[in-house]
């Protein structure tokens, strides 16, 4: 089966958060089971580079978005890309999102638009020598190719939509209708019309074939109010072709005894091996070199996040004899706090503001515990890379953090099953009250290593998830 992927952003060449790490990893982990998947990308500085030189000319569109746009088909670490190249659109360097400023792009509905557009073209046939069987979109970005191929002459392809964060809908003004190149029906309710607005994400859900999201749990929170910021009632509408199918990770990038990140590698039965990667830690973030737990974050520093909380929580956190090691870019309110930490708490508060996939590597496998104290989570990553790495999940109980760690209640503990500490609901008390249980667990030594252990021996690879893709791809393609 051919599958053609659809994404704004794809691990090792471009990444903003977990969207770039599962569009890296899945095709991948389908492969395994005979499915092909080719990419279709912008052509980001970032990718025009990284392909320079072994790219092949595959097509010329005479014109996207009144743009001239040419798809160069190459291969990049086991990826098979086909990237989109418009310069006017996607030469712009840093994040694929936003200007130096921190705002979106005025022109976020072109650029996005065309990439659906190019999408759907290849999905209708125009490359001589391949076509897809699905179309598989990720995001508000991808999601007017499923649009597209509705409206339009050339018979539709099976399509999925996966929801990565309904937060981000790509929601613009009418007036943007008219360049969309759709016929004047699509700006209706089972096209892309939204409360008067044109919404991307919206035209997708209502067009594609299935619906996926990141968690069984996260695909039961979106049809409510509280998650679904405004979409709830046209997922409960499809709830029969809604998928919460969780991710994994790249077991390979993320493997604690050969990654060549850390100072010292390790496996479950050497867990004393991680003391070295404690050690770079420490030094890094400027902490004690004690024996008190080090809680670290890995993550961008929102609202979504649950950030606010956790800087209400660091009093408590030090006074209990913790220490926290953050990394992470976001709001500034929230940098501020944090850094405002390190200056109230030498020694207990370190923070690194920036993004750095090594450091990042370093702190799941030197710190003790991970902090999530994420208000919603269609899925997260970072517990994920946590169990793996034997750096204890604090998380919120929420989305797929709710689905993926098993909590260190009294009957988990005895049974060896505990994997993390969950907490509920999502507020600073709450969340101190799990900070707290995490130090007394951290405490009682044997507890704390058989969860470390537990939480290794979990499986966080793509293997069954990939499969629940393959059988939903399956059942769409008669
Ligand atoms: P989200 O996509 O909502 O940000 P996820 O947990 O799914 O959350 O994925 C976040 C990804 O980004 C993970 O791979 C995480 O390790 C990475 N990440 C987040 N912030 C940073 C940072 N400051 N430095 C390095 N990696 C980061
Ligand atoms: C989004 C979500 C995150 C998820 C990631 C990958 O960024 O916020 O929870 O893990 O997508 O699916």
């Amino acid at each position: 089966m051919k599958v053609l992927s659809v994404t704004s952003e794809i691990y090792p060449l471009i990444k903003t958060g977990g969207l770039a790490d599962v569009a890296g990893a899945l095709p991948l982990a389908l492969a395994g089971l005979g499915i092909e998947t080719r990419t279709i990308v912008p052509g980001y500085p970032a990718i025009m580079k990284a392909v320079d030189g072994h790219a092949e000319k595959v097509h010329t569109f005479a014109e996207l978005f009144g743009e001239r746009a040419t798809l160069y088909a190459a291969k990049y670490e086991g990826l098979d890309l086909l990237v989109l190249d418009i310069p006017a659109l996607f030469g712009r360097f840093g994040n694929p999102y936003n200007s130096a400023t921190g705002e979106g792009y005025s022109d976020n509905w072109r650029r996005f638009g065309a990439l659906s557009k190019a999408a759907a073209e290849v999905a209708a046939g125009v490359l001589p020598d391949w076509e897809p069987d699905i179309v598989h979109c990720h995001d508000w970005q991808a999601a007017m190719t499923p649009v597209y191929m509705r409206f339009s002459d050339v018979p539709e392809k099976p399509s999925i939509l996966t929801i990565h964060n309904i937060a981000f809908q790509g929601t613009f003004g009418p007036d943007i209708f008219p360049w969309l190149g759709l016929p004047a029906h699509a700006m209706a309710v089972d096209g892309v019309e939204y409360f008067g607005n044109v919404g991307f994400l919206k035209g997708g859900l209502q067009t594609a074939w299935a619906v996926t999201t990141v968690s069984p749990t996260y695909a039961r929170e979106i049809q409510t109010p509280q998650y679904g910021m405004g979409l709830e009632g046209l997922i409960a509408a499809r709830a029969h072709t809604v998928h919460g199918i969780v991710n994994g990770i790249d077991t390979d990038v993320w493997n604690p005894t050969t990654d060549q990140s850390l100072a010292s590698r390790y496996t479950p039965s050497r867990l004393r091996l991680r003391e070295p990667n404690r050690q770079v830690l420490s030094e890094r973030f400027g902490l004690d070199d004690d024996h008190s737990p080090i809680f670290c974050v890995v993550s961008r520093l929102t609202w979504q996040k649950g950030m606010d909380l956790l800087a209400e929580a660091i009093g408590p956190l030090v006074a209990m004899g913790g220490k926290l090691a953050v990394l992470g870019t976001g709001d500034h309110y929230l940098e501020e706090a944090f850094r405002n930490a390190v200056r109230l708490y030498p020694g207990r508060v370190g923070t690194i503001i920036g993004y750095d996939e090594t450091l990042s590597h370093i702190q799941q496998a030197g710190a003790d515990a991970i902090v999530i104290p994420s208000r919603f989570e269609p899925c997260g990553l970072t517990q994920l890379y946590g169990l793996r790495y034997g750096c204890v999940p604090v998380v919120a109980r929420t989305g797929g953090l709710a689905d993926t760690i098993i909590d260190a209640n009294p009957a988990a503990l005895d049974m060896k099953a505990a994997t993390g500490i969950q907490f509920s609901p999502v507020e600073t008390w709450s969340l101190v009250h799990a900070l707290r249980r995490a130090v007394n667990l951290f405490n009682d030594k044997k507890s704390w290593m058989h969860m470390q252990k537990q939480g290794m021996k979990s499986d966080v690879s793509w293997k069954s998830s990939a499969k629940i893709y393959a059988d939903l791809y399956s059942s769409l393609f008669v």
